[in-house]
């Protein structure tokens, strides 16, 4: 999704833009742009379409463009093709252009707006919401001669939409203004420089201390200093929050990707958690309104995400129904914002996200509340929209992800999914005292048996030079299995563009088999031992029909390695544990897949790491 960046201080701003707009990449784009300021001389506006290195080589990384302020973003189109005209910054333009802008966002009654700016004589030289946006702006400031404050805030009134928007007014020089409604922002500020940009990853490297703007409230960045208002226009504090992520953690360190060190995190992350969750053998993840009367009387759980947050999800439904007995449903986030269900009022929303910012997630969570439920967020960006809207918080501690493929956030929900739910299986006596401490001691296991999978990459480098050629791949597993082959299938498919699906197993006599042909590639995950045996008969009808196996396993003595092609060997779990190691091989296989393909692993096609508009 797009990128916004701003700063101003005592520094020469489009080097800096450039160096915050490379950290936002990761969030997909097609479409790059800059505009500085120096005080006593106009804007100047450099856009490129393509990667961010044609705007740095074309402004010889940003030292041709002078001036100590300025604005910078990376487009992903939603209105209007990738092109230089549609790309940001945007100006109000006309006889004395008078603000300039960049934004994230979708402003819906945008041809309404346009309308109404053309009957006041505007005229559009681009296809994108954002110019309208910007007019609009310009359009009260002109007509009231009123303050970029006010001006933006009548501009907030009046569109519909989701937005983080940074602006210029040609008046103002060395000012930066922001304003947001739902789409993230974030604003940093050292003693004499100020900083704002869609995420905090973009800014760490630059400053500690961060304000998250709320929703319809705007901020005036001045150098060091920034004052933030509401829609009337009075002044409010904000609180200053203070990010403890390692500097150098969205750096590769080495690893020629950003996905394989994140995968390669994950047995840190997971003992991070484990850490900050477990206190004398006893797991503390509830805070004091989530507490054991609220679980004891729970009749119901809702779990809601988007993508592989979504499959998180539907591992912790089958793992919390072969440990509680409360019934759970799972959600796209996306289907439940629109769909009528019923909840009782003794059920508990969970709202999975990595960003925070996920707009269906956002919106769902939003519905939870206004149903009366309480929801809980399991999130990674603290001070992320989700987390600051939800009743109740965990954070998943996986550090910045970088990568738009997730792995290490993924492994770090399941975590906080595991916890959750053996907390909740011994408050309401599922489990006894034992069986409590025997699996928080398994829990423990995790992170070294994910370490002994990583040490055989090798494996999966030679798996996938066999595979990488071929169009179509089937993922398919029962139960557990099921939800890992979810995860599998989507990371193969989004980095590798290999044609993948994941099925339950027992669906495939229902329509997928048909697809199978000579030399479609198979990946069955078989741990749960009762149904291994079925899971293995699917596979072997698929073989009969030409397919080439891969099987991912911990069990011995189930007769799978004489009927696979290829075997994949993991550690023994706990099954309720199992997505947590099973996905792993899964990870690296998509990765070497993508690599031998020559593909941008880290930075997929059309994919967004934040999807933060629907
Ligand atoms: C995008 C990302 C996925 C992620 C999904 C949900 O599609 O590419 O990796 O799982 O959004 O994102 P969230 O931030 O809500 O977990």
């Amino acid at each position: 999704m797009c990128g916004i960046v701003g700063f101003t201080g005592r520094e020469q701003a489009a080097p800096i833009l450039l160096e915050c707009l490379k950290k936002l990449e990761y969030r997909g784009y097609d479409s790059a742009g800059i505009a500085v300021r120096d005080s006593s001389l106009p804007v100047v506006i450099e856009k490129t379409t393509g990667k961010l290195k044609a705007l740095s080589d074309r402004t010889h990384g940003g030292k041709a463009l002078k001036g100590m302020s300025g604005i910078g973003h990376t487009r992903w189109a939603t209105h209007g093709a990738p092109s230089v005209q549609n790309a940001h910054p945007h100006v109000s333009g006309g006889v004395r252009s008078t603000v300039t802008g960049v934004h994230n966002g979708i402003i819906e009654n945008y041809a309404e707006l346009k309308q109404k700016l053309t009957d006041n004589g505007y005229e559009f030289y681009s296809e994108t919401d954002t110019e309208v946006l910007i007019k609009l702006v310009d359009y009260y400031y002109r007509k009231y001669r009123i303050g970029p404050i006010d001006a933006i805030n009548r501009t907030m009134v009046r569109v519909k939409g989701s937005y983080a928007v940074a602006l210029m007014f040609d008046d103002y020089p060395e000012e930066i203004y922001a304003a947001r409604n739902d789409s993230p922002l974030v604003i940093g500020t050292t003693q004499d420089s100020s900083f704002l940009a869609s995420d905090v990853s973009a800014i760490l490297s630059r400053t500690r201390s961060f304000y998250y703007l709320g929703n319809l409230q705007a901020a005036r960045l001045k150098k060091g200093k920034v004052e933030f208002f509401n829609l009337n226009g009075d002044r409010i504090s904000i609180r200053k929050k203070t990010v403890d992520w390692e500097t150098d953690s969205a750096e590769k360190h080495g690893y020629e990707h950003f996905m394989l060190k994140e995968i390669h995190e994950q047995p840190d992350v997971i003992r991070r958690m484990l850490d900050r969750y477990i206190e004398d053998e006893g797991i503390c993840i509830c805070d004091d309104q989530l507490d054991e009367s609220f679980f004891q009387d729970l009749k119901q759980i809702i779990i809601v995400a988007c993508g592989s947050a979504w499959h998180a999800g539907v591992a912790a439904q089958y793992m919390t129904e072969a440990v509680t007995d409360v019934p759970v449903r799972v959600e796209l986030a996306s289907e439940f914002r629109y769909r009528s269900m019923y909840a009782c009022k003794e059920c508990l929303f969970i709202v999975i996200s990595q960003s925070g910012e996920t707009a269906d997630s956002l919106a769902a969570l939003r519905k939870a509340k206004s149903l009366g439920i309480r929801t809980l967020a399991i999130v990674n960006v603290n001070g992320s929209s989700i987390a600051n809207e939800a009743d109740h918080v965990i954070l998943t501690l996986a550090g910045p992800e970088i990568s738009v493929a997730t792995t290490k956030a993924y492994s770090a929900q399941l975590i906080a999914l595991y916890l959750l739910v053996i907390q909740m299986a011994f408050i309401r006596g599922n489990l006894d005292a034992v069986m409590y401490s025997q699996m928080i001691g398994e829990l423990k296991e995790l992170p070294d048996k994910i370490s002994s999978i990583l040490s055989d990459k090798e494996k999966y480098q030679r798996l996938a030079t066999v595979f990488s050629s071929r169009q179509d791949m089937f993922f398919i597993g029962r139960n557990m299995d099921y939800a890992i082959c979810l995860e599998g299938s989507l990371k193969m498919k989004e980095i590798s563009y290999i044609h993948s699906e994941a099925y339950a197993a027992g669906e495939l006599k229902h329509g997928t088999i048909s697809l199978i042909e000579d030399g479609t590639v198979v990946v069955g995950v078989i741990t749960c031992p009762h149904i291994a045996d079925k899971t293995l008969s699917n596979m072997i009808e698929c073989k009969s029909r030409g397919a080439r196996l891969i099987t991912v396993t911990d069990l011995e003595d189930k007769g799978i390695e004489s009927v696979c092609d290829y075997m994949i060997k993991i550690p023994s779990v706990n099954g309720l544990f199992m997505a947590s190691l099973a996905v792993v091989p899964l990870q690296l296989l998509s990765y070497y897949t993508s690599l031998s393909r020559g593909l941008d692993v880290d930075k997929p096609r059309n994919l967004a790491k934040s999807v933060t508009v629907e």
